[in-house]
């Protein structure tokens, strides 16, 4: 139902992101100032870099290399060089733990 769990909620960075591998897919795990917690791809899509290395500042991730940034929410690129979204997956935090159903897949039917 929510998902593959990923890690508690007191592992991620209080505002910051966390790689992990969610079912063989490396995701970003970010946590906002605000306490939201998002998932998306880790690959930049402008070249193949670990988009958890960058900066989260409001919902925006910025990629460390060119300094594009993504919107967690919709993983659209705010900027260039990036023109091409992220994937983003659906997260759901219960009890602590941080659950993520992977984007495409039917994991949010299945029970997982
Ligand atoms: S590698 Fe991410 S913006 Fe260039």
């Amino acid at each position: 139902m929510i998902g593959t769990y990923v890690c508690d909620l007191d592992e991620l960075p209080e505002v910051g992101a966390a790689k992990a591998d969610v079912d063989g897919r490396i995701v970003s795990i970010v946590r906002t100032e605000d306490g939201e917690v998002h998932a998306i791809d880790d690959t930049c899509t402008h070249a193949n870099v670990s988009l958890s290395e960058g900066e989260v500042e409001g919902c925006l991730i910025e990629c460390w290399l060119h300094a594009s940034r993504f919107d967690l929410r919709t993983g659209q690129p705010q900027n260039l060089p990036a023109t091409q979204p992220v994937a983003v997956h659906t997260v759901t935090v219960e009890d602590g733990r941080v659950h993520v159903a992977l984007a495409g897949t039917d994991q949010t039917t299945q029970g997982a």
